[in-house]
C-alpha cells in the first residue's frame, strides 16, 4: 500500500502535524471549489469506494457519499443488513472479496463492538486494524468506539475557520470520555492547544490515550471533574451525547451521573464571550445541551457538520495519493 502511494486513516495520529495542515488546506480548497459551483475537479472519476457499516450514521454516510460522487466517483453502502461482516462470513473474507469484486479503489468503515458471533467478539476497533492489514486499499475510519478521526477533522477545520487557528485556542470538551474526546487527545498530541475534558467522576477518557497524549508533551492536556471552572476562558465549548451507540440501555442511569454536565445558556456564559458551541451530532437536545444553546449565534454546529464532508474530501484524496 504505502510503496503505491496510497495511506490508511486509522487514528488522527497516523498523520504528522504538517500533513494534517496539509489536508486541511487542501479541505478549503477543495470546498472553496464546490461551493464556487466548479463541477469539473473529477479525481475520483472511475473509482468506487465501499462503505462498510456496522452501525448507524447520517453524517458520516451522507458526507462521505455526497463527497466522494462531486468528485466523480461511485460510493458503495453497505449496511448492517447487507454485509453482515464477521456474521455472514469472515471480515477477512468480505474484505478480500469486497476488494477483487469492486476496482479496488477505497474502504470506509464504521465499526462497532458490541456484535457477538460465535462467542467471539467479531466487530471490533481492533478489527479495523485487521481489515487495513488485509486490504491493498486505504481503509479509513468512519467511527469506532475507540475514536472518530474523521470527525476531529471537520472540527479542525471548522475550529480554523471560524477562530483563525487551532494552535493556542482552548477547546473545552463537556461530559462523556467517549470516541470523540479519545481522538481529541490523539491530535493534541500532535498539534498545540489546549484541551480540557470535563466529565463525572467514573467518566474519563481511557487512562492509556490521555497518558500517552499527555507524555507527548506538545499540548496542555486536563481532565477535570468540576465544569464551571473548566470552561472559564474557552475558545470552544464542545458537547456530546452522554451514552453513545451501543451503550442507549445506559441511557437513563447516565442521565443521572451526568447532572450538572449539560450545556446550557448559564454554562456558555460562564465559558464568556468568545466561546463558541460545538457538537459532533446527533444531539439529545434538552439533555447533554438545551435548544437555546443549539440554536444561539455563537453555535457552529451546522457548519460543523457541513465540514465532515470538505474535511473527507481531503482525507481521501491523501489516503490516495491524489
Ligand atoms: N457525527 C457523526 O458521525 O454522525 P452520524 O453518527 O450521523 O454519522
Ligand atoms: N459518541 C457518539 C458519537 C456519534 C457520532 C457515539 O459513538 O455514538
Amino acid at each position: 500500500k504505502v510503496e503505491l502511494g496510497l495511506k490508511d486513516f486509522l487514528h488522527i495520529n497516523d498523520f504528522d502535524k504538517e500533513t494534517i495542515f496539509k489536508i486541511l488546506d487542501r479541505a478549503k480548497e477543495v470546498k472553496a471549489l464546490i461551493k464556487s459551483g466548479e463541477r469539473t475537479y473529477l479525481p475520483f472519476k472511475g473509482k468506487t469506494m465501499a462503505m462498510i457499516f456496522a452501525k448507524p450514521s447520517m453524517r458520516t454516510r451522507v458526507s462521505f457519499e455526497t463527497g466522494f460522487h462531486l468528485l466523480g466517483g461511485h460510493a458503495l453502502y453497505l449496511g448492517p443488513d447487507d454485509i453482515q461482516m464477521g456474521k455472514r462470513e469472515e471480515t477477512r473474507d468480505a474484505c478480500l472479496a469486497i476488494m477483487t469484486s469492486l476496482w479496488h479503489e477505497f474502504l470506509l468503515i464504521r465499526y462497532a463492538d458490541e456484535l457477538l458471533h460465535r462467542g467471539i467478539q467479531l466487530l471490533n476497533a481492533h478489527d479495523i486494524l485487521d481489515l487495513a492489514n488485509y486490504a491493498t486499499v486505504p481503509v479509513i475510519n468512519g467511527l469506532t468506539d475507540f475514536n472518530h478521526p474523521c470527525q476531529i477533522m471537520a472540527d479542525a477545520l471548522t475550529i480554523i475557520e471560524h477562530i483563525g487557528q487551532l494552535e493556542g485556542t482552548k477547546v473545552v470538551y463537556v461530559g462523556d470520555g467517549n470516541n470523540i474526546v479519545h481522538s481529541w487527545l490523539l491530535l493534541a498530541s500532535i498539534i498545540p492547544f489546549h484541551f480540557v475534558c470535563a466529565c463525572p467522576r467514573g467518566f474519563e477518557p481511557d487512562a492509556r490515550t490521555t497518558k500517552k497524549a499527555m507524555k507527548a508533551g506538545v499540548s496542555k492536556i486536563e481532565i477535570v471533574n468540576d465544569v464551571k471552572e473548566a470552561v472559564k476562558g474557552a475558545d470552544v465549548v464542545y458537547s456530546d451525547v452522554w451514552a453513545s451507540m451501543g451503550q442507549k440501555e445506559e441511557a437513563e442511569y447516565r442521565r443521572t451521573a451526568f447532572q450538572g454536565f449539560q450545556v446550557d445558556e448559564k454554562l456558555m456564559k460562564i465559558a464568556g464571550p468568545k466561546a463558541y458551541f460545538m457538537h459532533c451530532l446527533p444531539a439529545e437536545r434538552g439533555v447533554e445541551v438545551t435548544d437555546g444553546v443549539i440554536e444561539a449565534s455563537n453555535s457552529i454546529v451546522f457548519p460543523q457538520a457541513e465540514n465532515r464532508m470538505h474535511a473527507q474530501n481531503a482525507i481521501m484524496l491523501h489516503a490516495l495519493g491524489l
